[in-house]
């Protein structure tokens, strides 16, 4: 019987190509860029699983064109960027990998909290420059953690994970999401409280919610106006989250402290106003990028792919 024919989008770690390799006949991208649509429905002939990136938009306009695929198995556990319900409505599975990049994640939220507070990328560029010209007591000052406020929005998996590190650094958690979470869900102390008072409470404000309808925008400078003058905003969700120019607008007329960021609104586009302010700290959406995640994911990409195709519910469908 003939293989069936699957389309990677991007090269992904070995160890899940090796696996999809083994059952299908893989065609995997070698241009070495993100695709665009006409690239992806060039390329996706004859194929009916597609492995897509976060950053390829599979919108009802691209799904028409997908005659033949069944499924989109995403890498990535956000899956925002495909209309997961109208892939249903042509008969496409969807999939993600949720689980395997929830500490690595966790970990660059952590990351952005502490070069916030402790002005660390910041005090790296100044001695570079040559700035550093001695220790003195009221040098280059930044905040403490110990019992700060750390404000989850979204207490899902990664947010979870968060307030378990946080707590390690002497924060106190309180969270805000669409409902309180049982108790049997929450293994540490943590406060559901209303979004209002996550924005005044909070010294930090860490993002774990998924981009949708209802998060589009949830930070405007209307969110920024509440929140405390010396608080800061953490994101490693997805940009839009966030409305990117009442931030910068929130940064410079000193209406928050500062902002650690890991995406953005108009990825790979960076606001340029934000790139010339000293408190806000920028990743380049690296909140899964470890090796060893990257190979659980494309371990997860290719369980889902071979689940399905045997005819079984993979493991990891959301639609
Ligand atoms: C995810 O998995 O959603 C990460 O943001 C990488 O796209």
């Amino acid at each position: 019987m003939d293989k069936r024919k699957i389309l990677v989008t991007r090269k992904i770690a070995e160890e899940g190509l090796r696996r999809i390799r083994e059952i299908f006949d893989v065609e995997v991208s070698s241009l070495d860029r993100n695709l665009t649509q006409d690239e992806i429905v060039e390329m996706v002939a004859g194929a009916q699983g597609l492995v897509s990136m976060a950053t390829n938009t599979i919108d009802r306009r691209l799904i028409d064109r997908l005659t033949d695929i069944r499924i989109i198995a995403n890498h990535a556990v956000g899956f925002n960027n495909i209309d997961i319900e109208y892939a249903r409505e042509k008969g496409i599975v969807v999939t993600n990998t949720p689980g395997v990049l929830t500490e690595a994640t966790a970990d660059i939220a952590m990351a952005l909290i502490l070069c916030v507070a402790r002005r660390i990328v910041e005090g790296d560029r100044l001695v570079r420059k040559g700035g550093f010209k001695g220790f003195y007591p009221t040098f280059f000052l930044g905040v403490e953690l110990q019992d700060k406020v750390l404000g989850i929005y979204g207490m899902g998996r990664i947010g979870k994970t968060v307030a378990k590190r946080a707590i390690y650094f002497g924060l106190k958690i309180i969270y805000h999401d669409i409902r309180p979470l049982g108790g049997e869900c929450l293994d540490f102390p943590a406060q559901y409280v209303s979004f209002d008072e996550l924005l005044k409470e909070s010294d930090f404000i860490s993002i774990h919610a998924p981009l949708t309808k209802e998060t589009y925008h949830r930070f405007t400078k209307e969110e920024f106006r509440r929140m405390k003058n010396e608080a800061y905003l953490i994101n490693t969700a997805r940009g839009p989250l966030v409305k990117e120019e009442d931030l910068v607008q929130a940064l410079k007329d000193g209406w928050i402290a500062g902002a650690g960021l890991d995406v953005y609104e108009f990825e790979p586009e960076v606001n340029p106003d934000l790139i010339q302010l000293e408190n806000a700290v920028l990743l380049p959406h690296i909140g899964s990028a470890a090796s060893e995640v990257r190979e659980r994911m494309s371990i997860v990409v290719a369980d889902n792919l071979i689940a399905f195709f045997k005819g079984s519910s993979p493991p990891n469908r959301v639609n």
